[in-house]
């Protein structure tokens, strides 16, 4: 092993910036340690190593122009990972370790549903696995522009395109509203395809949609139609697409906010009960394209309706579980005031003492598998 001199790797700075590493240098430093019987050695060249990878003359960093084969990796997970080979009690914790770092280093490990690397799963900590998701602030980068009352804010599909879909595989969101979901998957590089009612909504968000740069040369189609009779198997068919792997539904939140007059728009149902049949026409005509075994992630919020909490989350989650769904997770995200309310903010705190209700500040995102 190459002795460093120069600065220490604390010193740098502990970032989600990744470091550049040769591959077969990496390997080798890594195998010595392996091979080590004696804590003190090995402690002491992984030190050296800690030294060795933090050095910029040490000729074990490349470049990001560099054409060598090397290694990505965030510097301050590396920098965990190693600090636990140096803290380890005993040798055989210690080369558990070194063989972990190894894994990472060497192989690829994914599930069938996602990219998520199993073996260096300590790096997507921007990854959210908790079921409270507290978004303080709309990603309002790109072509995400925010100019749709009722739109979600694109963590929500982001989040659901990383847990549940692999890079190439299709998302079908049958309420796509200003293209939010689209716009994320040209981002992430998943193909796309979006319904909504409306078509001069569905226009627009097919031109912000196209405003996005297509890095990943997916494909992103909007179709104006009744999600509950469109005839989603020939649309998937015209694309030569089988089914979709991960399906997003964000319907109207029944009438809250009122997106057209047509009768077929689900926020102009007359009644809750008719809300939910429209919803479940949805399901009925949507599900089967969604392949078995792949994941429905639907965001909808309560209302309030002559002094009552409607909870239509949990009338729409009961819906999908009379359907060949089972749910994974309810996840509580946290909800953002609306311009209105947040100009009236004192008064609708006076109705929710007067009234006895909390303000809403929450909705949720139900995560389904289908069976
Ligand atoms: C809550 S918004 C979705 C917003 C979207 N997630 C976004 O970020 O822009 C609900 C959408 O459902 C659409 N919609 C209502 N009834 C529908 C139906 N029967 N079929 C398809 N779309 C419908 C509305 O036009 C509206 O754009």
């Amino acid at each position: 092993m190459k002795q460093a001199l120069v600065e220490d790797i604390e010193a740098a700075p502990t970032s989600y910036g990744s470091i550049n590493l040769k591959r077969d240098e990496l390997i080798a430093a890594l195998g010595e340690l392996d091979s080590l019987d004696e804590i003190a050695t090995l402690r002491k060249k992984t030190g050296e190593l800690k030294r060795l990878i933090a050095s910029r003359d040490s000729g074990m960093l490349v470049e990001v122009e560099s054409k060598g084969d090397f290694v990505a990796l965030r510097r301050d997970v590396l920098n965990s990972e190693l600090d636990q080979i140096l803290d380890a009690r005993t040798i055989e914790r210690a080369r558990y370790y070194v063989k972990r770092l190894e894994r990472g280093v060497t192989k690829v490990r994914t599930s069938s549903i996602n990219d998520i690397n199993l073996n260096r799963w300590q790096e997507s900590t921007d990854i959210i696995t908790d079921s409270l998701w507290v978004l303080p602030k709309r990603d309002s980068t790109g072509a995400h522009l925010a100019w749709y009352w009722g739109n979600f804010i694109p963590q929500i599909p982001h989040q659901l395109m990383l847990r549940y879909t692999k890079k190439g595989d299709w998302v079908l969101d049958p309420f796509v509203g200003s293209g939010t979901t689209l716009i994320e998957c040209r981002r992430l590089g998943r193909n796309g395809i979006g319904i909504d009612l409306n078509a001069e909504v569905a226009n627009e968000a097919e031109k912000l949609v196209g405003q996005e740069k297509n890095r990943h040369s997916v494909r992103t189609e909007i179709v104006s139609g009744d999600a509950r009779t469109v005839d989603a198997q020939r649309m998937l068919d015209k694309l030569r697409v089988k089914q979709v792997q991960l399906l997003i539904m964000h319907p109207p939140y029944h009438d809250i906010i009122s997106f057209s007059d047509d009768e077929k728009d689900l926020s102009n149902a007359k009644s809750i009960s008719q809300f939910i049949k429209m919803f479940g026409e949805t399901l009925d005509n949507i599900t089967p394209v969604l392949e078995r075994g792949r994941y429905f992630g639907l965001v909808i919020g309560d209302k309030y309706s002559k002094g009552e909490w409607i909870p239509l989350g949990f009338y729409c989650m009961s819906e999908v579980l009379k359907r060949s769904y089972s749910l994974k997770s309810i996840v509580v995200k946290n909800f953002e005031e609306t311009r209105a309310k947040r100009d009236q903010k004192q008064l609708w705190r006076y109705r929710a003492l007067v009234g006895g209700f909390y303000i809403f500040k929450h909705e949720y995102v139900f995560i389904f598998k289908k069976k």
